[in-house]
């Protein structure tokens, strides 16, 4: 099993390669699976584990009003790509299942006439996703500082990319393309590119 699906994801990166695959701007590619420090094949992105986590986190964050109609939000400020138009962004320390790590949501407004008042008025009408970096427990990743990343739709779901995979967890880690090889050039070597060192 665990020898198939090294096969199965082999073939997928060769294909990929040989398609000139391109993939979603903030989506990020690769087949998803790596050698963790067991041994075993594990999803890095997408698996049962990141979605559920993701969905816990979700659950967690409506809680703090961070997100949901009554969320917390910040100045609208314009933003640059691959992300919305206009973002607006909390960022904090967050306790979940007894870690407490730095928690980054960044909600992304566009659409057709939008501008900072325009989404300072009616959030809810301009929201098109939700993007969070959680750093989690340390051994989470330890090769990319244990953030957890997630592209969330207004609703709570899952975004994903186009071979369907969910984009949670460490996100198209070891490709050129996807969350982590963006974040990995934002000054300071924090992975976050609106301040150079975590407050
Ligand atoms: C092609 C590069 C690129 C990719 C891919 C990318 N981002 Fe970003 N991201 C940025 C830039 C640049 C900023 C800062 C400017 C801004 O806010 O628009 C940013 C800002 C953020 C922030 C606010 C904290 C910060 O770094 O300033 C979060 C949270 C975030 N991105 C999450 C994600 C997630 C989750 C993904 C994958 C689903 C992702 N990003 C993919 C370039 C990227």
């Amino acid at each position: 099993m665990k020898l198939s699906l090294y096969a199965v994801a082999i073939s997928l990166v060769g294909a990929m390669a040989s398609a000139g695959c391109t993939l979603q701007s903030d989506g990020g590619g690769g087949s998803g699976y790596g050698r963790e420090a067991t041994g075993q094949q594990l999803p890095l992105f997408g698996g049962k584990d990141s979605t559920a986590y993701a969905a816990k986190l979700w659950r967690a964050m409506q809680q703090a009003n961070l997100v949901g109609s009554n969320r917390i939000t910040s100045t609208p400020y314009t933003g640059q790509h691959p992300h919305g138009a206009i973002l607006d962004t909390v960022d904090r320390p967050f306790t979940l299942d007894g870690h407490t790590g730095h928690l980054i949501v960044k909600r992304n407004y566009g659409g057709e006439g939008v501008s900072k008042q325009a989404v300072a008025n009616d959030p809810d009408k301009w929201l098109a996703a939700i993007t969070v970096m959680y750093r989690r427990e340390a051994g989470y990743d330890p090769d990319n500082q244990n953030w957890f990343w997630v592209k969330y739709l207004p609703d709570g779901r899952l975004a994903q990319n186009p071979k369907g995979m969910a984009l949670a967890g460490r996100v198209a880690k070891g490709t050129n393309q996807g969350c982590i090889a963006c974040h990995q050039s934002a000054p300071g070597g924090d992975y976050v590119f609106n301040h150079d060192r975590l407050r």
